[in-house]
């Protein structure tokens, strides 16, 4: 029998390629640019397994580009709104993601925005870099301290529970909100308190968006919801762009409905808000979450393992839920 056509439609680490040399003959794309839709239709023509970035858009035209040969798309990403899953199970294929490898990563990058938003970071940097002349004043840049402040987390799955480990560590309380409370042995541990989106909204001095992103989760924080906020409040959002309307975030920045927003992912990746970059409140920072040299090969590690254990028919580790269809 042929060996399994394998196509990865980005760079990854070496990491991820030593299962899948070993599972099939494996295509890869081979430049840290981002493939054009047909240069990602023609790679995986053919191809039984497919590895994708998160910039790889999989939808009909993509299956359909791939033939009905294909057994698996293992995204190298924990989102996975690149994907649309219910065509994948229409067609029989298997979709998978990289949960847990990234935690640890993502919330440090979290609990970075926050620090870098309440004592004004991204800002400082800019006086110093701008040769603009600076002296140590009393009263010179002041931010707002975390200590005693409340954070709510907006999605306790497990980079908010990991963000939570470290505001606590930090002096923060925690609230949050989520589809259903976490186990009551996590809410101790954490001394996170569950509460409507509202009442988060309304009493929280920095809220971080640790949710997926899907129709329900577009547009979540928007004009009311930044209305709600208190003023002095900061938003920071690892999550996607989309889950903010950033047009409403600018607005509530200029006006100082807000104090502060610190942003690794944008609405229009990797395009940002005009507005945004005119906003010295705001803390800006190029989709970094899961960029470290540890995190990334274990990612490629996890999805080639996802990926080889599909081909061999072995339930793969990390599966994403099959929609009901
Ligand atoms: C990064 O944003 C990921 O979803 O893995």
């Amino acid at each position: 029998m042929a060996a399994p056509r394998i196509a990865v439609t980005g760079r990854i680490p070496d990491a991820g390629f030593e299962l899948l040399h070993e599972a099939g003959d494996v295509v890869a794309w081979d430049s840290l640019d981002v493939p054009t839709v047909n240069e990602v239709h023609e790679m995986v023509a053919g191809a039984e397994a497919v590895l994708t970035l998160l910039t790889t858009k999989v939808d009909d035209a993509f299956l359909d580009a791939a033939g009905p040969q294909l057994k698996v798309v293992a995204n190298v990403a924990v989102g996975y709104n690149n994907i649309d899953v219910a065509a994948c199970a229409r067609r029989g294929v298997v979709c998978t993601n990289t949960p847990g490898v990234l935690t640890e990563a993502t919330a440090d990058i979290a609990m970075a925005l926050v620090l870098m938003s309440t004592r004004r970071l991204g800002e400082g940097e800019r006086v110093i870099r701008s040769n603009t002349p600076w002296q140590w004043g009393m009263f010179y840049m002041l931010g707002s301290g975390i200590q005693g402040r409340r954070l709510g987390i907006v999605g306790m799955g497990d980079i908010g529970q990991a963000l939570a480990r470290r505001a606590r560590a930090f002096g923060m309380t925690i609230a949050y909100s989520n589809r259903k409370p976490v186990a009551p042995s996590i809410e101790t541990e954490l001394g996170a308190e569950f509460m409507s989106m509202d009442e988060l909204l309304t009493t929280s001095d920095v809220v971080s968006i640790n949710c997926p992103y899907s129709p329900t989760t577009h547009h979540l924080i928007s004009s009311r919801e930044l209305g709600m906020m208190k003023s002095s409040a900061h938003l920071v959002n690892t999550a996607r762009g989309p889950i903010v309307d950033e047009a409403a975030l600018v607005e509530a920045l200029r006006t100082g409905e807000i104090a502060g927003a610190g942003l690794d992912v944008f609405e229009a990746e990797p395009t940002v808000h005009p507005g945004l970059l005119e906003c010295e409140n705001a803390v800006l920072v190029p989709h970094l979450g899961s960029a470290t040299v540890e995190t990334r090969s274990a990612m490629a590690r996890l999805a080639a393992h996802n990926a080889v254990n599909v081909l061999n028919g072995v339930e793969p580790p990390t599966p994403i839920p099959v929609p009901a269809i």
